[in-house]
């Protein structure tokens, strides 16, 4: 049978009804949007990051241009993101008309801070480091290089919901964490939705979520709708209650792929506490261990190639990559969901130590 790289059903039945009663009280209420639903969860948020500002959005895309909006992020200005992520968050800084400069990435795949100082110039106005995986970067030197040039930092936390930098959870160091809420998530809605976290109030991020206009009707500037909707809203409510299930067995099936896959195999993660939000291993021999584990009906993914930094409308950009183009030939990413049993990661893992160089 097929191992699936990822499976987003819901088979729980608890959950299920649960989520059903959600929707069901969404008919009957008749609010999608604007509703109770979402402060509900926005209280949550807050509550859980200890932050006083959460605000939902659309997806994470929206949370990270708002931000980088809300600092004042414009023509000129240039903004360092990692080599490799999600391409969004190098489009978003375009989409401003600003120049995204890549930063060479470690093998841990999060940007390079050795490397990251001798790119910063007059025009960088915003650093984003990309938690990837799950896995945190270095905070407190980041802090540090932010502080010494007067920058902001936006941590791009849409891999990392939970997990922590020294006990501290990411997305509470920067300016603004800002968080991918999609299904593919570990902790995901039904379908799109972000999150922003700041530690102040922000009546800016707040007047730029929808159009530009503010609690009172009051158009205060352009802008366009990035607000997350009543219904994911409510559904998230219910998802965060039954989050530690799920969190618990991906942890298990990473710690089972940890401790059966070969020493030959550079396995990106770390300790008991890392929520993992893949399972990406560094391997000689990629193409040829990918082809027999797909003949093999396991799928595998390489998050994320191609690199940002090797997209063509990318190519006069400033780029420090040269650590990124070795890993893109050897990154390999498995299947990990909470319906993959044990013998699937061993079997994974038997071929991956039978066939490495
Ligand atoms: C690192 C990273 N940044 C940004 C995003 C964008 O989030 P969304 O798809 O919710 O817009 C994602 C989504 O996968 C991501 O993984």
């Amino acid at each position: 049978m097929k191992i699936k790289f990822q499976d987003l059903r819901v088979l729980d039945e608890n959950l299920r009804s649960d989520l059903m009663n959600d929707l069901k009280e969404s008919f009957e209420d008749g609010k999608y949007i604007a509703g109770d639903a979402v402060k509900n969860i926005e209280n949550i948020f807050s509550e859980f990051f200890s932050s006083p500002e959460a605000v939902f959005t659309s997806s994470g895309t929206s949370a990270l241009i708002i931000c980088l909006q809300s600092l004042g992020v414009s023509s000129g200005d240039e903004v360092i993101i990692p080599a490799m992520s999600w391409i969004s968050t190098a489009h978003i800084v375009r989409e401003l008309g600003a120049t995204p400069v890549f930063c060479d990435i470690t093998d841990r795949l999060l940007i390079d801070l050795d490397i990251l100082e001798a790119l910063i110039t007059d025009k960088t106005k915003v650093i984003i480091p990309v938690h990837f995986g799950g896995l945190s970067c270095d905070m407190n030197r980041l802090i540090d290089i932010s502080h010494k040039y007067s920058l902001s930092i936006i941590e791009d936390c849409s891999q990392a919901f939970g997990n922590k930098y020294n006990g501290r959870r990411l997305g509470t160091f920067g300016e603004f964490g800002c968080f991918s809420l999609n299904p593919m998530k570990i902790f995901g809605a039904l379908g799109e939705a972000g999150l922003i976290i700041s530690q102040s109030r922000h009546e800016t991020i707040r007047s730029k979520i929808y159009c530009g206009v503010d609690s009172e009707k009051k158009i205060l500037s352009a802008g366009i709708n990035h607000r997350g909707d009543n219904l994911q809203a409510r559904f998230l409510k219910t998802i965060f209650k039954y989050k530690d299930m799920k969190e618990k067995k991906v942890k298990e099936l990473w710690k089972l792929y940890n401790d059966n896959l070969s020493d030959k195999v550079q396995l990106i993660g770390e300790g008991e506490d890392f929520i993992p939000y893949c399972v990406n291993i560094l391997i000689e021999n990629r193409d040829y261990i990918e082809k027999i584990l797909n003949d093999n009906e396991i799928e595998t993914k390489k998050i994320h190639l191609p690199l940002m930094s090797d997209i063509s409308i990318y190519s006069s950009c400033v780029k420090s990559d040269e650590n990124a183009q070795k890993i893109k030939s050897k990154l390999l990413t498995l299947p990990l969901h909470q319906y993959l049993n044990s013998d699937d990661v061993l079997k994974i893992c038997h071929i991956i130590n039978r066939e490495i160089i």
